[in-house]
């Protein structure tokens, strides 16, 4: 057992970052013991952590150490706790997909697009098991109708064929943003059956994997079976067609997800597929920024570019770390050209605190002022394709760094990310700062921002 999992954590240590010791573990505590010397590591190097700080119950993280840059140690040490705050206020169906997805790109990178690891999605072999992030997903699924569920099947790929369409969530009209959750479900559907196996892992009231992955499964029938244009887009709504930026942060990854976890090309071209149609509906080509809606609200909404932006350096990534990478190496690099033209549109408008207006190019009112969660979904994204596409954007280093300067000085004492829009648009996709607006997403994405510029290790 010891000398199998051996070289695994080897693997993982070179694959993760924040997790870079390795020890040999045995046991349900594992997990638990790799957290904790992850965050010896960083009191041993950073002792003062602040007293008002409340209890987090997220593990500590230690940081990249060619990150230069004291805003970006702050936010190492205070991520738990960002992230337990996100955790409190997600609700909504592309919230939870955000956080679970952040949730793994911070505590198992291994099975995310950036550092995906085959041998981790062997769930019985893997010691760092996302028990945070089957929780939350097995309590979003909690009301689910499970009746008519297959019992064990072990080949989860086949039940991928579903042709029962149900989202996984309610997506209170939404078509693509239920989806956003389909890889932490993909993942569930992984795992549950292991984690059932142990016990005090505080996590209870799990279906078998074989009925998370069903659900999956007419969880893609659901976008199969949904309005779709002439050309094949994928409706980001469910009863009629509309484009929304959106639904590149919501679609493509999770098709892109289920492509490289069971090896099919086909899963992954319709991803790269469906992230150029949505790109080709909603830029505008001199401005080289995505509009929100195309038929309302048309405007460069900077939250929406960054969740273009984000979905598309998913996307990439689960295709370059599949065996299919030459085969769509023309689509995908004319992809990172147009995704390289928004990143300099959006870096080149940063102003002197190194933030981004809410709607990008807009000279006042509320629609000029600064967007927290906008630019931080946006600096994340960049720091990916850093990694992806350095030939393509390395320029643009200095603006994402002052931006990420930008954000964190944005971090409150009590860890909340402020001067965020209102992800509901209750009065407009605008700020509210008299309401003390919190943002799940903008929250999330500070784990995506600091994940992001973790594996770029500059
Ligand atoms: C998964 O890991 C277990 C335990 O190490 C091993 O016995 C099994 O052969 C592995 N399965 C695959 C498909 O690699
Ligand atoms: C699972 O979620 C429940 C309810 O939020 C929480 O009480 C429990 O601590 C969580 N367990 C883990 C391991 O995250
Ligand atoms: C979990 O508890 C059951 C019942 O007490 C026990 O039979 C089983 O061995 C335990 N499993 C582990 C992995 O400790
Ligand atoms: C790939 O996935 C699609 C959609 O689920 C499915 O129809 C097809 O059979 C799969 N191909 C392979 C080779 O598994
Ligand atoms: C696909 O269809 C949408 C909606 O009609 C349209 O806006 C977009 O330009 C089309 N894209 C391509 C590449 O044909």
């Amino acid at each position: 057992m010891l000398a199998a999992a051996l070289p695994l954590l080897l693997q993982l240590a070179a694959a993760v970052p924040s997790l870079a010791i390795a020890l040999p573990l045995a046991d349900a505590s594992r997990q638990q013991d790799l957290a904790r010397a992850a965050g010896d590591a960083v009191n041993r190097l950073a002792p003062v952590v602040p007293s008002h700080t409340k209890a987090h119950t997220l593990p500590s993280l230690s940081y990249a150490p060619g990150v230069n840059e004291p805003l970006y140690i702050q936010l190492t040490r205070s991520l738990p706790a960002i992230l337990d705050n996100a955790i409190e206020i997600t609700k909504h169906s592309w919230e939870l997909g955000t956080l679970t997805e952040v949730l793994l790109e911070v505590y198992n990178p291994e099975l995310t697009p950036f550092g995906f690891l085959p041998s981790a999605w062997n769930s019985s072999a893997h010691p760092n098991l996302p028990l945070t992030v089957v929780n939350i997903t097995a309590q979003a699924l909690s009301a689910y109708d499970f009746s008519g569920a297959p019992g064990d099947t072990a080949d989860h790929a086949t039940l991928l064929s579903s042709s029962s369409p149900r989202p996984l969530v309610d997506g209170a009209g939404s078509l693509g943003d239920p989806a956003s959750l389909g890889p932490a479900a993909w993942i569930t559907a992984n795992y549950a059956d292991q984690v059932r196996r142990l016990n005090d892992t505080g996590v209870s009231g799990l279906q078998s994997d074989s009925a998370y992955a069903w659900a999956v499964g007419n969880q893609l029938a659901a976008l199969h079976a949904g309005p779709h244009s002439d050309n094949g887009t994928i409706s980001q709504r469910e009863s009629e067609f509309q484009l929304w930026s959106d639904m590149g942060y919501m679609i493509p990854p999770f098709l892109a997800y289920l492509g490289l976890t069971t090896n099919n090309a086909t899963l992954l071209g319709e991803a790269l597929r469906q992230w150029s149609l949505e790109s080709s509906a909603l830029l505008d080509p001199q401005a080289n920024l995505y509009r929100h809606v195309h038929y309302f609200d048309t405007g460069f909404w900077l939250t929406g570019n960054g969740w273009m932006l984000s979905g598309l350096a998913r996307v990439l990534a689960a295709i370059a770390k599949s065996p299919y990478a030459a085969q769509f190496k023309d689509e995908a690099d004319a992809a990172a050209r147009t995704a390289a033209k928004v990143f300099a549109a959006l870096l080149n408008s940063i102003d002197d605190a190194g933030l981004i207006a809410t709607y990008v190019g807009a000279t006042d009112g509320a629609h000029a002022l600064t967007d927290s969660t906008g630019t931080t979904a946006v600096v994340g994204a960049y720091y990916r394709f850093l990694v992806l596409r350095p030939d393509l954007v390395k320029d643009l280093k200095p603006k994402a760094d002052a931006a990420f300067r930008g954000v964190v000085a944005k971090i409150n004492s009590d860890n909340w990310l402020t001067a965020v829009v209102d992800p509901q648009g209750t009065n407009g996709f605008i700020r509210n700062d008299a309401a003390n607006t919190r943002s799940p997403e903008g929250q999330s994405l500070l784990g995506a921002l600091w994940a992001a510029r973790t594996a770029a290790g500059q």
